[in-house]
């Protein structure tokens, strides 16, 4: 559990989830991919059909980590990430949504360092994204928690007429 932000009347708290809210993972993510389609390299298509196994089976990765901001148990935020599998001491943050009438108040800030201070007790060294070119919220943020661009750029896979951009983190002790 990670310290609850409070704006308002209202109290937003970030949780790592379990498999048990494997349903609530799945609801908030096909919202993401609903409102922000050119934000991410899957579809809607891609994900609304998997079985309640896959959603089950990301939440239960001892290498992955899906975090959720939840405003008196409503969910409205959402980030995971990932241990690379093929280089240990790098991992991958994906899937970063906040709810639009939540945006603004820091909720993607602390989902990140979430998932940043997940990435330190993983001795994790280095965490990477990839952000769309033309998303400056995005990129403001990341910049803000210490992301720089890394310099590789490719096609957004789920809309290719877009580039990508890589951005990295190191993790320090
Ligand atoms: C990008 C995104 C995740 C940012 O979420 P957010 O919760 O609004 O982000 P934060 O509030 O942490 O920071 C955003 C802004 O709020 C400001 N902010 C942070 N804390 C604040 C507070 N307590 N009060 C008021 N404003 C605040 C920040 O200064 C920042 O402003 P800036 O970008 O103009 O510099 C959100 O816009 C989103 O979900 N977009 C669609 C999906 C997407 O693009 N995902 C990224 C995929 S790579």
């Amino acid at each position: 559990m990670v310290a609850p932000l409070r704006w308002a009347q209202m109290t937003t708290q970030v949780v790592r989830a379990g498999q048990e809210d494997w349903a609530a993972v799945r609801d908030i993510r096909l919202r993401a991919l609903s409102d922000a389609p050119e934000a991410f390299a899957s579809r809607l298509s891609d994900e609304r059909d998997r079985p309640e196994s896959v959603w089950r089976d990301r939440l239960s990765s001892s290498d992955a980590s899906t975090f959720l901001a939840l405003d008196d148990g409503d969910a409205v935020g959402l980030v995971t990430a990932y241990r690379d599998p093929d280089e240990h001491t790098r991992a991958h943050l994906v899937s970063l949504w906040v709810s639009p009438d939540r945006r603004g108040h820091g909720v993607a800030t602390a989902l990140t360092e979430a998932v940043l201070r997940w990435a330190q007790l993983a001795e994790i060294r280095t965490v990477g994204l990839w952000v769309t070119e033309t998303n400056d919220a995005a990129r403001r943020l990341y910049e803000r928690c210490g992301f720089a661009d890394s310099g590789a750029r490719q096609p957004l896979p789920s809309h290719p007429h877009l580039q990508e951009m890589a951005m990295h983190r190191e993790i320090t002790e």
